[in-house]
């Protein structure tokens, strides 16, 4: 069996915050390092979302083109990934040949199999904006909570997906003018209501999917499906290919998620072994397909992207796991792009390296409820579980080794009673560390990582090898403590990859370990013995620095807490 993995594709423009980061790319790109960390054959793809009004409106306050944006933007993402260590296979665009291609033959198969309709409707034109107003450009007050900022598409306090003609109080997010004009113009629409009953029968049978997707995905069922429309009155996006709609291009939520498909076949035309993508994509393909999206984004993966493959004749896979995340809130309220508040990705990777954040982030990800970034919680990860459990482990052993024996793994003689209890506690909790990653159950991963390094600790606490290398003391046993720490540190190493890449590449260095010797532990007993004597091993050098309280003091006055918001200045579309 393949892996296929897709993080939602990012909007183009806008900065990204340590939210997006966590909700989405991160979580994938750890899970895709650990399954290739086992050997397994996985395809991790993503791209830029392009498409849509912001990118036009964006592009159009800029005075350059669509197109120039999106490639300015797009090399921007690519920096970003490169910066946070995320490694894809192949990182596209939606606004692809391939996607365009594949979007109309997907709205071609929908509308040869009788799910394309089309209606006269009603749209906001904006007589100040001289523009129809995309659903997100209208905001209003929603009629489910009464959020007075709600945007016409979906409001981001209840998730309540909306038409712009249900806001009360509707405006234009441009101007801000309430000079709107509803006008006629003809549109297609996705025919959900008549793919409603094979939809069910898809959803019902997913009984592995987390709480959150499955609750969301069977509400709205149970709301009833509505028809979408799926074209709009813009320039920029994927022309729809009928007589009629010369002006028209697809929905941008139409197009963004077939770019999963559409880039894994940018990548096959570029693969020098010449795969072929339906080996991914195809219905029957024997591949294991995951999904990782924040909560805002599973609707549109568990109704309308489904829906769409099922209308289309099911030619492309299903997801087997969607991995839905809540919101990370920035000490208690929401991280925002327009009101600056938090800590950005451009931001946060000057601050500290790309691993410091990888694993804090991956300590605190929203899994079960929304939760709060704090900075004294990134401190905590930071200082308590890599500084102290981990890097300090690394530097006591390396240390020592080198003052005692040369730097030289020494021959060692049989286990005793500790190593072989050592060898039993290690067992059970790489154990649980595993089925956690395999279960994609991140902040309990790092909770068995953690244990992992505690035990390690705890084996060199109990063994006290600084004693026994002085003289007259047991410099045998010193000598096997220092072969096993060393090899308990390669296996953390391999352990902890997929959170920490760049560490476990120092530590890999440092000790010459070669490809073969990497593999992920299925036996801890033949693990502790992957280094054996004569392996010359050098200190790797400090692996985290700590973050002191006034550091900490500092970044809240920077970045904000729970009592002041952050004020930026910045071009910020009021969205
Ligand atoms: O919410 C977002 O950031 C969207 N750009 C996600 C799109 S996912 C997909 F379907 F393309
Ligand atoms: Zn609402």
């Amino acid at each position: 069996m393949k892996y296929l993995i897709t993080s939602a594709l990012p909007y183009v423009n806008g900065t990204k915050h340590l939210g997006n980061l966590v909700g989405s790319l991160l979580p994938a790109d750890v899970y895709a390092r650990y399954l290739r960390a086992k050997g397994e054959d996985v395809l991790y793809i993503c791209a830029t979302d392009e498409h849509g009004s912001p990118t036009e409106i964006a592009a159009k306050q800029e005075g350059i083109t669509p197109e120039a944006l999106c490639e300015r933007q797009y090399k921007i993402q690519l920096e970003m990934n490169k910066n946070y260590n995320l490694k894809f296979d192949y990182f596209g665009r939606s606004s692809s040949e391939n996607n365009t291609k594949l979007v109309q033959h997907i709205a071609e198969e929908l509308e040869k199999n009788g799910f394309i309709e089309e209606k006269v409707i009603k749209q906001f034109y904006s007589i100040d904006d001289q523009m129809f107003l995309a659903d997100r450009f209208i905001i209003g007050t929603c009629p489910h909570c009464g959020n007075t900022s709600a945007r016409g598409d979906q409001c981001e306090i209840c998730t309540q997906v909306l038409d712009p003609t249900d806001l009360i109080n509707p405006r234009s997010a441009i101007s801000g003018s309430s000079n709107l004009e509803l006008r006629e113009t003809k549109h297609l629409f996705l025919a959900q209501s008549k793919l409603a009953g094979e939809l069910e029968a898809w959803i019902n049978k997913q009984f592995e999917w987390p709480k959150l997707v499955k609750s969301i995905a069977l509400k709205w069922l149970k709301e009833g499906l509505q028809d979408r429309c799926i074209t709009r009155d813009l320039s920029w996006g994927v022309p729809v290919n009928k007589p009629g709609y010369e002006n028209k291009v697809f929905y941008v939520w139409f197009d963004a998620p077939i770019a999963y498909i559409s880039a894994t076949k940018d990548w096959a035309d570029e693969d020098p072994e010449h795969r072929d993508f339906m080996d991914w994509w195809g219905a029957k393909a024997d591949v294991r397909y995951t999904q990782f999206m924040g909560k805002d984004n599973i609707p549109f993966h568990t109704i309308s992207f489904p829906a769409t493959i099922i209308g289309a004749g099911n030619e492309f896979k299903q997801p087997d796991y969607i991995k839905g995340v809540n919101w990370l809130n920035y000490y208690g309220g929401k991280f925002s792009t327009s009101a600056h508040r938090g800590v950005f990705m451009n931001q946060a990777i000057e601050l500290f390296d790309a691993d410091y954040w990888r694993y804090a982030l991956m300590s605190m990800i929203p899994e079960k409820d929304d939760s709060n970034f704090t900075w004294e919680d990134f401190a905590k990860a930071v200082n308590g579980d890599l500084a102290d459990s981990y890097g300090n482990l690394v530097q006591r052993v390396c240390v020592m080794l080198k003052k005692n024996f040369e730097g030289v793994l020494p021959e060692v003689g049989a286990n005793g009673v500790i190593e072989e209890k050592l060898i039993a506690d290690l067992t059970e909790a790489v154990g649980d560390y595993d089925k956690n990653m395999k279960e994609l159950e991140f902040r309990k991963a790092t909770q068995s990582l953690h244990n992992v390094f505690m035990l390690a600790n705890a084996y060199i606490a109990e063994k006290e090898p600084w004693k026994k290398v002085k003289e007259g003391g047991d410099r045998v046993d010193a000598a096997l403590t220092l072969k096993t720490a060393v090899n308990i540190i390669l296996m953390c190493a391999v352990l902890s990859s997929p959170f920490i890449p760049a560490t476990s590449e120092k530590v890999f260095e440092a000790f010459g370990v070669q490809e073969n010797e990497r593999a992920w532990p299925v036996d801890v007993r033949a693990a502790l013995d992957v280094l054996g004597a004569g392996r010359v091993i050098d200190a790797p050098g400090i692996l985290f620095a700590k973050i002191m309280p006034e550091r900490i003091e500092e970044l809240k006055a920077q970045f904000g807490d729970e009592t002041n918001a952050i004020k930026q200045k910045g071009k910020e579309l009021h969205i």
